[in-house]
């Protein structure tokens, strides 16, 4: 860590304040942890308790980024004597003489200014949007308890308007565009470059549903300054309605601090594919007692911290079925069974567009590998028999 990432932050506390030490994170008084009991052969998970006093919940807000207006690129810029010739016959000018190197030059009088152009759109079609698919996060956190919240990846304009437009709650630019899309084995090599320009990309397709965009390794390990940096850029640059962070109780601080700030956080437990090389391989959570502990208390401090929801990725069913009763925001679960506030899967699993084996867990609904492999061989041939072009 450089000596700057070890400044103070300017919104970290004094240092009296610092020397105080940290409530330790845990479930509230009255909240009680699950038991655990065996629910299957040599197998210990948790099993429901009641849910004791809920937790106050945490203000939010949502930051808008600003849509900045792009200059029109399509006109050639005239040249200077062009625009002087121009100008004499079509409009006033003031035509000056200037001293220059003995040469003399017309500076014609600055044009008007040009009338902002809006943003050109990237697509011909008008986003749909359904009465019940939520727009913002206070939506997403209304849902739980009503109906299951539903939720895909995308990571480029066209998925994201299709994805929208199928009615999803929230699209997550999720930094599995590395193993889908990039060809990366892992989502460790994605970082903030990626995530800004596939956000952006997504964002252009006007989805109306909430936008999440995935922080990137190692961005929420450095201080908090970085943190925030990238949460802004992932916002401002590219759109993003709020930021999905990897991790439990050590990242929770931090995103209490975020969320303070205006931005909005997803929390994520469980399986952390970002520290996949660290746990050794994508595996299942929560199948001991331990395991089943930590994520209650991850899940709780995500919750204090404010998250308006949590991914629960790849965790038994029974205790992710228990967490969707215990805490406040939603689970959103991915391999998680069907007892969680909702689901999200990668669209590219789903539609067989990739080039690596889904997870078991993955239900695919079209083989899009087999779709555009005939049609691009049919493409070939035809091109080489001459049948296209006709
Ligand atoms: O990056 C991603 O797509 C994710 C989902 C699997 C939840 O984190």
């Amino acid at each position: 860590m450089s000596d700057e990432e070890k400044e103070p932050s300017p919104s970290k506390p004094s240092d009296l304040e610092q020397e105080k030490p940290k409530p330790k994170r845990r479930a509230p008084a009255g909240r009680k942890k699950p038991i655990t009991t065996k629910v299957k052969k040599g197998e210990e998970v948790a099993t429901a308790t009641k849910v004791g006093s809920p937790v106050a919940k945490k203000g939010k807000t949502s930051a808008k980024p600003e849509t900045k207006e792009k200059p029109n690129h399509l006109e050639p810029r005239k040249k200077v004597n062009e625009a002087a010739t121009e100008s004499k016959s079509s409009q006033k000018s003031e035509i000056k003489p200037i001293e220059e190197g003995g040469k003399s030059e017309v500076r014609p009088k600055p044009s008007p200014r040009p009338q902002r152009q809006p943003e050109r759109r990237v697509h011909e079609h008008k986003t749909k949007h359904f009465d019940d698919q939520a727009r913002n996060v206070r939506d997403i956190a209304n849902l739980k308890g009503k109906r299951p919240i539903v939720a895909l990846t995308a990571y480029d304009a066209v998925m994201g308007k299709l994805v929208n437009d199928a009615g999803v709650d929230f699209i997550l630019v999720g930094d599995s565009v590395g193993t889908t899309l990039l060809g990366h084995r892992t989502t460790i090599p994605v970082d903030m470059t990626d995530m800004v320009r596939h956000t952006a990309a997504v964002r252009r397709a006007q989805p109306k549903c909430l936008l999440v965009a995935d922080l990137p390794f190692g961005e929420a390990s450095f201080s908090f300054d970085r943190l925030l940096d990238s949460a802004r850029r992932l916002m401002q640059e590219g759109g993003a309605d709020a930021v999905k962070i990897e991790g439990g109780r050590d990242v929770a601080d931090d995103i209490e601090k975020l969320v303070s700030t205006g931005v909005p956080v997803l929390g994520h437990i469980g399986l952390l594919p970002q520290t996949v090389k660290a746990i050794g391989g994508y595996r299942k959570f929560g199948g001991d007692r331990q395991e089943a502990e930590d994520l209650y208390t991850d899940a709780i401090a995500l919750e204090e911290a404010g998250c308006f929801a949590v991914v629960g990725e790849m965790i038994e069913d029974a205790v992710a079925r228990e967490l969707t009763k215990q805490i406040l925001p939603p689970l959103i679960g991915i391999g998680s069974g069907a007892a969680c506030d909702g689901q999200i899967l990668v669209s590219a699993d789903i539609l067989g567009y990739n080039t690596r084996k889904a997870p078991s867990f993955v239900k695919t609904y079209a083989n899009l590998n087999q779709v555009i492999s005939k049609a691009l061989s049919q493409y070939v041939t035809e091109v080489k028999s001459r049948e296209f072009p006709a």
